[in-house]
């Protein structure tokens, strides 16, 4: 791919000011050509606004402003067909192109840079991009909250003990816990939406800092190129990297919560909670243990949080102290932004091809939940509804679990005279609340964990996807 520069490479592009050429090492090691071709498509799609403005405000004749659009589609041609030669001689996706357009359709490919700078260039090539990919995201996004909320509500019914400190605390609904994931997922959703609209912004028209002599018209490149505005202030344009680390900190709070949902699936199909089934397809063997099946999709979801973590980390030290306007500091936004981008989306694919597949055992987790003495709180808000102070209460309850615990048996597994030995206000209607359908239906109110209110939950949660995807901006990649 990139050829090394021989000694006597000089830069075309600064070449004039020179009297030695740029040292080979020098030109290795201030080359971003490797990672930043990644932006070509972007970058391509960005010149041939600019050459179309240039065209329409008189600083380029139509003549040349279609030599430069038609030897434009020739090198995307190459690159799409692979055959294009990228060489660190000439630093980075940007001169590469020029120069290659240069190659093809002569002194008129030099004239594409006019009224523009590689400060204002590359801002705007990571913006582009980004947008393309914040919609790539999104869509995984929705995919996954779609399949969650059908799950959630095929497992309405299903009931699960509720863990505080990961003991047993009271008995939910499978659906409700996994909605409880799908809020998260709507959060991140909304916040990646959010940023987007702040990645939506053009830097062109900035040039190096200052703006341009030119008499460029900035509001018909971003109609072009389907921004919602030029940028306010052009030293600000060419120099701020927010939105990139906007978007970073976003992945590290999806990555957050996909690691929180990867550690109870985790937990979830080990042989002490065997809560789900998670298919063959998502799993691997060990080449030892032949009974093991491994977790792996999520367990690595789980691991790959911290390298996005890093990246956030990586770009916000990148962009600390920096002072107006571009410094070269900031060619280093794109390694981690890439990865980062990268990490999301395939940690949103394994989740939205997975969660689909899970398989409740519900026998398990109902016997888990009636094993825990999951009623208790139950008992106790009985007992308080028959006038016994909450305190008084919560040490009678205790003391029919620590009874329990000894004689091996769930408080609904007790008689009623058992029962009475603690409180003479209990009676036969007790065994209503310590079932755990009797525990789960009385919290039927909005956000508690009745199958009704999941349900309902469900179908609010699917109408507010649809509303969210519906205003999503369309394809405005022109
Ligand atoms: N490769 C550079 C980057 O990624 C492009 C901008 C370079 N500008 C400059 N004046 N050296 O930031």
């Amino acid at each position: 791919m990139s050829q090394p520069p021989t000694s006597d490479s000089t830069n075309q592009s600064w070449g004039g000011r020179f009297s030695e050429p740029t040292d080979a090492f020098v030109a290795r090691f201030t080359a971003s050509v490797d990672f930043d071709q990644r932006l070509a498509h972007h970058d391509i799609q960005g010149s041939r606004a600019h050459a179309t403005m240039l065209a329409r405000v008189g600083v380029l004749s139509e003549d040349e402003r279609d030599a430069i659009l038609a030897g434009l589609d020739e090198v995307q041609a190459e690159i799409e067909a692979g055959t294009f030669e990228w060489s660190v001689a000439l630093e980075d996706v940007h001169m590469n192109i020029e120069a290659r357009l240069t190659d093809k359709i002569g002194i008129t490919g030099k004239k594409l840079h006019t009224g523009r700078s590689r400060n204002d260039q590359v801002a705007t090539d990571i913006r582009l991009f980004l947008r393309d990919e914040i919609d790539t995201v999104a869509a995984e996004l929705a995919r996954l909250r779609q399949g969650l909320i059908a799950l959630a509500d095929h497992e309405a019914d299903t009931i699960m003990p509720g863990f505080t400190h990961l003991q047993t605390a009271q008995p939910v609904t499978f659906g409700h816990h996994l909605l409880a994931w799908h809020e998260m997922l709507a959060r991140d959703h909304e916040r990646l939406l959010d940023c987007r609209k702040r990645v939506n912004v053009l830097p062109l028209g900035a040039a190096a800092l200052a703006g341009t002599t030119y008499p460029i018209d900035r509001h018909v490149t971003a109609e072009l190129l389907g921004f919602d505005r030029p940028a306010e202030n052009s030293l600000d344009a060419v120099s701020d990297r927010d939105f990139a680390i906007e978007f970073t900190a976003f992945a590290s709070t999806l990555l957050m919560h996909l690691s929180r949902m990867s550690e109870e699936l985790v937990l979830w199909t080990s042989a002490q909670f065997d809560f789900i089934d998670l298919p063959d397809r998502f799993c691997t063997g060990s080449s030892i243990m032949p009974q093991k099946k491994n977790p792996d999709v999520p367990e690595l979801v789980r691991g790959k949080t911290g390298r996005v973590y890093g990246h956030l980390m990586g770009m916000l030290t990148l962009m600390k102290s920096q002072p107006l306007a571009y410094n070269k500091d900031n060619q280093e936004d794109k390694e981690p932004l890439f990865d980062a981008l990268t990490t999301a989306q395939d940690c949103l694919k394994a989740f939205a091809d997975m969660v689909p597949a899970i398989e409740a055992k519900a026998d398990n987790m109902r016997e888990a939940a009636r094993k825990g003495f999951s009623t208790a709180t139950d008992l106790a808000d009985y007992l308080v509804c028959r006038g016994v102070a909450f305190r008084d209460a919560h040490e009678i309850v205790g003391q029919s679990v620590a009874y329990g615990i000894s004689a091996d048996k769930d408080l609904s597994d007790m008689s009623l005279e058992e029962l009475r030995r603690f409180s003479e206000v209990i009676e036969q209607d007790v065994f209503e609340v310590l079932t755990l359908e009797g525990s789960v239906a009385a919290r039927n109110h909005i956000g508690g964990t009745a199958p009704d209110q999941v349900r309902a939950a469900a179908q609010r949660a699917r109408e507010a996807l649809a509303t969210l995807t519906a205003t999503d901006a369309p394809g405005d990649d022109r």
